[in-house]
């Protein structure tokens, strides 16, 4: 079996470059969590993208872009996104937008939609993009339906198999996907809560985001299970069942805890960035410690509150529907 090589981010540049401009697909690390990227306007690289994942072809992905002259070569910007893009980026906000026409971005990367989604990512991701001078369409890099990974190690146990090369960038500073918003007429809808609080986009733009509803089925990847572990969440747990394992927030105890077959704490202090930067690792190691339900402690929804509570209840949700995980 083929295993992938894993190289620094300091070393890792040229080879990533070759295998991308090869039409190949590469794991690169973000601030928010890792990429499997591929060249967004080489058909062949994007198709390898949803081979690799196994990711149903409705579900678009998101063309990361290096500057705001690619970005506007790309879509139309409307100006309250323009000013989020210039308050957030490069950040862990991703803006789903009308393309322009001919763009060059393969309908593959949209699923054949007249919107795009676009992120200006921090670090390794935008230096890649810059130099190959194309963006990058980039999903999570995991199996559709799993936990997204935030380690390069995690990424390899995952796809280690199937991809070349996984650039290591260390664990991902923010833990949690990007905050998706949508142009709506005059206002912006939020597609899926994430690393950027929704109040620190409203406090920008001195307006509420729309939520719910009208997104409907347009952003497959929102609906129902996903980052689904092996055990059954269980949410919101006050108490620990036998031979159930525990994940922690901040310092009231669920009663019967030292019993719980596994314990870790997401914060001890109770603080929801250090929750986010935990979360999808912490999952994953109390997964594997065997136990088949994981309950977890309440989390506050203010803040990143609230993309935390969404990871949590789509992990929770039955598993019958997994055509809809990205
Ligand atoms: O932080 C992130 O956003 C990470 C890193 C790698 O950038 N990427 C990521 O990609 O989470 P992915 O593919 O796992 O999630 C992208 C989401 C999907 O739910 C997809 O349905 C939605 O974005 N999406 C993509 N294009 C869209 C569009 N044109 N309209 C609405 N939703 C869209
Ligand atoms: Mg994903």
């Amino acid at each position: 079996m083929r295993v992938a090589e894993i190289l620094a981010v300091s070393e890792a540049l040229e080879r990533a470059l070759a295998l991308l401009r090869d039409g190949d697909v590469v794991a690169i690390p973000t601030e928010t969590v890792y990429g499997l990227a591929g060249d967004a306007t080489n058909g062949i690289g994007v198709a390898r993208i949803f081979e690799t994942k196994g990711r149903p072809r409705f579900n678009p992905l998101i063309a990361h872009v290096a500057d705001m002259a690619m970005a506007e070569r790309i879509a139309l910007f409307d100006p309250l996104s323009k000013k989020l893009a210039l308050a957030f980026w490069p950040g862990p906000l991703t803006l789903v937008l009308p393309q322009r026409t001919g763009n060059g971005i393969h309908p593959l990367v949209t699923a054949g939609l007249d919107t795009i989604a676009l992120r200006m990512p921090r670090g390794f991701g935008g230096e890649l993009i810059a130099r190959l001078g194309r963006p990058l369409a980039a999903p999570s890099a995991n199996s559709s339906g799993k936990i997204s990974a935030t380690t390069a190690q995690a990424v390899a146990a995952d796809l280690g198999a199937r991809i070349k090369l996984v650039v290591d960038g260390g664990a991902t500073p923010v833990g949690l996907e990007s905050t998706i918003v949508k142009a709506e007429g005059e206002r912006l809808r939020l597609l899926r809560p994430g690393g950027i609080a929704a109040e620190d986009i409203e406090a920008a733009i001195g307006m509420e985001l729309l939520r719910g509803g009208a997104a409907g089925v347009e952003a497959p990847g929102m609906l129902a299970s996903h980052y689904a572990p092996d055990a059954a969440m269980r949410l919101n747990a006050g108490t620990v069942g036998e031979g159930e394992a525990l994940l922690g927030f901040g310092i009231r105890r669920a009663e019967g805890w030292r019993h719980a077959a596994a314990f870790l704490n997401l914060s001890e202090t109770g603080d929801l960035r250090e929750a986010a930067s935990n979360l999808f690792a912490y999952m994953q190691v109390l997964d594997s410690s065997g136990a088949r339900i994981i309950a977890v402690e309440p989390v506050p929804f203010d803040g990143l509150g609230e993309a935390i509570n969404d990871r949590l209840s789509r992990a929770a949700s039955p598993r019958d529907n997994i055509l809809a995980a990205t």
